[in-house]
């Protein structure tokens, strides 16, 4: 592509991006496709000849448009959010711009000290001071937690775990499947993974960890790894951080703290107890792409001792050593991957172009959305709450769990906005979950009165 091209369509495309952002998308949030309906649209084989970069765009919005998944549109309220920005966009652009590899200091000495100069930024927005590093998700980063607490028990990366004792981790019932996963591949075992029983709010229950533990002691098995949710997925449930960092401490287990939600709310004043207890911990992340407008991927890992990352995660062939090795940090040495994006430049846009002032206005507005929304169905007869929203989700259920999971297909079927669900206490629950960048409290209202009618449809149906 000739560099006038590039800038010509480029111009077009930030143009298009612009209107999408502000106006939203004026189709279904919820594209109805049916499974294979895109492939049919695409050619079986690639183009021998270049083509022209208009073609690809009118392919764009003709064949991937209307079936992608509005994620940033304002009308979507499903699962949580994964919130971009003008700035963040910018970012990421420049940083497509560039195309550097971040693996090490040396092959882009600023995206190391950028990213070591956000991840100190955001400490500070959190209360956190520790040092940490970008990755690209929470899966990641609960990953290389569970890679740490491993190595930190035994030399498993040397020694395999042939000889070894079996060791256990722990998290709640509630927790997400991350921990699962993370258990798998660091080849513990999901058989030594105990789901730790929750109270009535869904977060964990610390004594009953206490006594799994115990057990697990008894029985000649190490205890390597608990795991606390600031935010669970289904419902926010915050975990008793504090009450759990005391346990841990008492096995020498590694804490880690998952608030891959939640981290974002505890830049405001009035939200900080979310860190309680966290410096007490020994890792904690948090996705500024799920609430802090910066576009998907950038999550934020903070490690109490770095080292003991560094001892699981750190390799370096001889084609990878630099002169400056011993001075410097390279993050390739604090995650899996070797290559990696420079993501700090999305962050820095975000963070300046906002202001920690501005981040925490539109994080404050979501919450009060959240509790405007609660309000609402806590008045409507025939949907109750499941609990009052402390964080952006609400969640709520119609009076069986067939009403309430044909309200929630109503909505989505409407395709005036998205909601997903769960099942808590063995109910399906609808939830509702703000923090979209371009919504506004009209969109809010306006996604209320979609609900209340359809509810009341199926409550009085018709003559
Ligand atoms: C509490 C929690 N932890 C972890 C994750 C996984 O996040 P990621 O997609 O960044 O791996 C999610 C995703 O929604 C989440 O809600």
């Amino acid at each position: 592509m000739e560099h006038e091209k590039f800038a010509e369509h480029g111009h077009r495309l930030i143009d298009w991006i612009t209107e999408y952002m502000s106006e939203g998308y004026s189709g279904p949030v919820l594209p109805k496709t049916e499974p294979g309906a895109v492939m049919a649209q695409l050619p079986e084989t690639p183009p021998l000849e270049a083509e022209p970069a208009d073609a690809v765009f009118a392919d764009f919005k003709n064949i991937v448009l209307p079936n992608v998944t509005h994620w940033n549109d304002p009308r979507f309220f499903a699962y949580f959010p994964a919130n971009h920005s003008g700035p963040g966009i910018l970012g990421d652009l420049l940083s497509s711009g560039l195309g550097v590899n971040a693996m090490s200091w040396a092959t882009s000495p600023a995206a190391t000290e950028l990213e070591i100069r956000m991840i100190d930024w955001l400490g500070q927005m959190l209360g956190l001071p520790w040092r940490g590093c970008i990755q690209d998700t929470a899966s990641s980063a609960t990953l290389c937690a569970v890679l740490a607490a491993r190595e930190r028990l035994a030399d498993i990366n040397q020694a395999g775990f042939y000889t070894q004792k079996p060791m256990t981790a722990y998290t709640s019932e509630h927790a997400h499947s991350v921990l699962q996963k993370a258990v798998w591949i660091a080849g513990m075992g999901e058989r030594f993974l105990r789901l730790i029983p929750a109270d009535r709010h869904f977060a964990m229950q610390p004594e009953a960890l206490r006594e799994a533990v115990a057990r697990d002691v008894a029985a000649g098995f190490r205890p390597a790894i608990v795991m606390s949710t600031v935010g669970t997925t289904s419902s926010t449930a915050v975990d008793p951080v504090a009450e759990i960092a005391t346990i841990a401490g008492e096995y020498d287990m590694w804490h880690h703290v998952d608030a891959a939600l939640a981290g974002s709310a505890a830049i405001l004043p009035e939200m900080r107890w979310l860190m309680d207890g966290v410096p007490e911990a020994d890792s904690f992340c948090f996705n500024p792409h799920k609430w802090m407008f910066t576009n998907f991927d950038c999550s934020a890992l903070f490690v109490r001792q770095p080292e003991a990352l560094k001892k699981a995660l750190s390799i370096t062939p001889e084609f990878l050593k630099t002169a400056q090795d011993s001075a410097v940090e390279n993050f390739r040495d604090w995650g899996v991957q070797l290559g990696r994006r420079f993501r700090a430049l999305k962050l820095w846009y975000v963070i300046r172009c906002y202001g920690v002032s501005g981040l925490q206005a539109k994080i404050r507005e979501h919450l009060r959305m959240a509790t405007w929304f609660a309000d609402q169905v806590e008045r409507e007869a025939g949907l109750t709450l499941v609990t009052r929203p402390r964080l952006n989700t609400v969640c709520f259920m119609a009076d069986s769990d067939e009403r309430s999971r044909a309200l929630m297909m109503a909505v989505n079927a409407s395709g005036e906005a998205y909601l997903s669900h769960t099942v808590l206490d063995d109910r399906y629950v609808v939830r509702v979950a703000f923090g979209q960048t371009h919504s506004t409290f009209a969109h809010v209202e306006k996604l209320w009165q979609l609900l209340r009618r359809l509810h009341r449809e199926m409550v009085t149906p018709a003559e």
